[in-house]
């Protein structure tokens, strides 16, 4: 099979926050890296998503250009996710020049067939900003639910998309400013409402493929009925708004598309990247005439990004009347939060992706993050919880169980594989448990269920300690030396099995345990059967390295003394008496 993964694209302005990683990047990796061990061609693109005015915002702030401000903050996002292993074939950026060539083409392909309309709207000005005010940067109360710090282009309290025209009680965000009026200007309009049915069918077809949450969310806006929307916004850094000759559109030359109809295209425009880099073939990904048919599309996002997934997006590929290659399964996520609050990149509430390496090596976070991902509810981060799962499972479960076996046998066994003699009931046993946990990992691993492989994985472990624990090699060598050698064999592959299945969480661990067996992780490939592919990872009397040790212990004072010196963290004892400043 082939399959094509995107992770909902982050945000330009500045590194992201473990919430943020949870929620798309790494558990599309982790599926990335299943499939890829199954022996299945797959590209995994992601890219920043450049445009708007937070981008535009930000680089004020740091007082360069906004070419420069995400020249540098593309270049510190792609080092972050590259030193969490995050494995993308490719990491663009929605600021390309095939992002905007591609936006170009879908605009006036929806313009040819009459999806595009310009109309005369009302708009927010704000007098003391001197500005047009694109929907996010105008907050105010919602007219669906009256929250009342809803967004001028969604409500975090309902969930709704908004317009910015219907807040009750307007404010900029940018001054606070309520010296607001309304202004008449020109801006495009996609035109949903006569999309309605064709996406009605589409999403039809594809629910039995999606999640609930997923499905839920996609019928909701159905239900409602689509409206027409604006796809253009008052900014000067976004895609340029073109005319059919690719001229500069009249009334148009200070405005750009809005970044939510150039960003979902950035998929495309990243896999056009790597092509035209690698010099590859990008139609055969994303073009159902050109090869892309039999390709199984699967894309990872937060909550928030499913009615732009599931409706907009689908909306500007079917609407050009192209063949091009549209979901086939979406895995929406919930939140990751703080001590039961929100992460908030504006005030740096929560551990962000640089502080958590400096802390510790990625693998740790990987670990906790997916082993508690927010899939049926949203998660919250504790210390106390980080500490507890990593040395419960890390550190006592898979990494005494490494130690103890390697250590032993490269003492006793001269650092050479033993050999592997008669095999006895526990042997049967242990296959026979492990074929059931294999099998039901493996369809975790397929359904993206990541909290439910997680803890096969954990059981498969723990089955490994206990076949150490029965069969005793360090009691049998001196009765039954050829039974201890034969538990050591088999233990010493319950080492490689074990990093092998938990290689999507842990990569570089797993690849540790790998070369110490000199084995070369490329070469590994998803287990089935373990009666049949158990040995085969080693050969008697090689020489292996027992690798250094895999995890240390997370100790109280460590957790007291990194807690504290993280920004706003909460102490660590009053941690429930903890009450950060309202959300972001
Ligand atoms: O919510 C977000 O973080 C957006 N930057 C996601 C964009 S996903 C895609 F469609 F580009
Ligand atoms: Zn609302």
């Amino acid at each position: 099979m082939r399959y094509l993964i995107t992770s909902a694209l982050p945000y330009i302005n500045g590194i992201k926050h473990l919430g943020n990683l949870a929620g798309s990047m790494l558990p599309a990796d982790l599926y990335a890296r299943f499939r890829r061990m199954q022996g299945h061609e797959v590209l995994f693109v992601c890219a920043t998503d450049e445009h708007g005015t937070p981008a535009e915002l930000a680089a004020k702030e740091a007082g360069v250009s906004v070419r420069q401000y995400c020249d540098e903050q593309h270049r510190l996002q792609k080092e972050i996710y590259r030193a969490f292993n995050l494995s993308f074939d490719y990491f663009g950026r929605t600021s390309s020049t095939q992002n905007r060539d591609l936006t170009q083409h879908f605009s006036q392909k929806l313009e040819e067939n009459g999806l595009i309309e310009e109309r005369e709207t009302r708009q927010v000005y704000s007098i003391d900003d001197e500005r047009f005010l694109p929907d996010r940067y105008v907050e105010g109360t919602c007219p669906n639910c009256s929250y009342e710090s809803a967004r001028g282009d969604q409500c975090d309290g309902c969930g709704r998309l908004l317009d910015p025209v219907d807040l009750i009680d307007p404010r900029s965000k940018i001054s606070g400013s309520k010296n607001l009026e309304i202004r008449e200007t020109s801006h495009l309009f996609l035109l949903q409402e006569k999309m309605q049915s064709r996406v009605a069918e589409w999403v039809k077809q594809s629910k039995g493929k999606w999640p609930q949450l997923a499905s839920s969310i996609a019928e909701k806006w159905l239900a409602e009925g689509l409206k027409d929307r604006s796809i253009t916004r008052d900014l000067e850094w976004g895609v340029e708004i073109l005319d059919q000759k690719g001229n500069p559109r009249p009334g148009f030359e200070d405005k750009v598309f809005y970044v939510w109809f150039d960003a979902p295209i950035g998929y495309i425009a990243a896999t056009k990247e790597w092509a035209d880099e690698t010099g590859s073939d990008w139609e055969r990904w994303w073009r159902t005439d050109k090869g892309a048919a039999d390709v199984e599309y699967v894309e990872f996002m937060g909550k928030d990004n499913v009615a732009f997934h599931t409706v907009s997006f689908p909306i500007t590929l079917l609407g050009s009347n192209e063949s091009w290659k549209m979901v086939d399964q979406l895995k929406a996520f919930n939140w990751v939060n703080w001590y039961g609050h929100k992460f908030s990149t504006s005030q740096k509430r929560g551990v962000f992706m640089d502080q958590a390496l400096e802390l510790l090596p990625a693998d740790y976070w990987r670990w906790y993050l997916m082993a508690n991902a927010p899939e049926g509810s949203d998660f919250s981060f504790t210390w106390e919880t980080f500490q507890a799962t990593s040395n419960a499972d890390l550190s006592n479960n898979l990494g005494n169980f490494v130690n103890r076996i390697c250590r032993f046998a490269s003492s006793r066994f001269d650092g050479r594989i033993p050999e592997r003699n008669a095999l006895g009931e526990e042997e049967s046993r242990l296959f026979e448990d492990l074929d059931v946990h294999l099998d039901a990992l493996k369809n975790h691993y397929e359904q993206i269920e990541m909290r439910k492989a997680a803890s096969e994985i954990r059981k498969i472990w723990s089955i490994g300690n206990e076949y150490l624990a029965t069969t005793a090699p360090w009691s049998a060598i001196k009765t039954d030396p050829e039974k201890a050698a034969t538990s050591v064999n088999i233990g010493l592959s319950l080492c490689v099995l074990s990093a092998i299945i938990a290689r999507p969480f842990i990569p570089d661990t797993s690849d540790r345990v790998l070369s110490a067996f000199n084995l070369k992780p490329e070469q590994v490939i998803w287990p089935e059967q373990v009666a049949n592919s158990l040995r085969n990872y080693l050969t008697e009397g090689t020489e292996f390295t027992p690798p250094p040790v895999l995890f240390e212990k997370i100790e109280d004072d460590w957790i007291k003394k990194k807690a504290a010196a993280l920004p706003e963290s909460p102490s660590v004892k009053e941690s429930n008496s903890y009450s950060p400043s309202p959300v972001s």
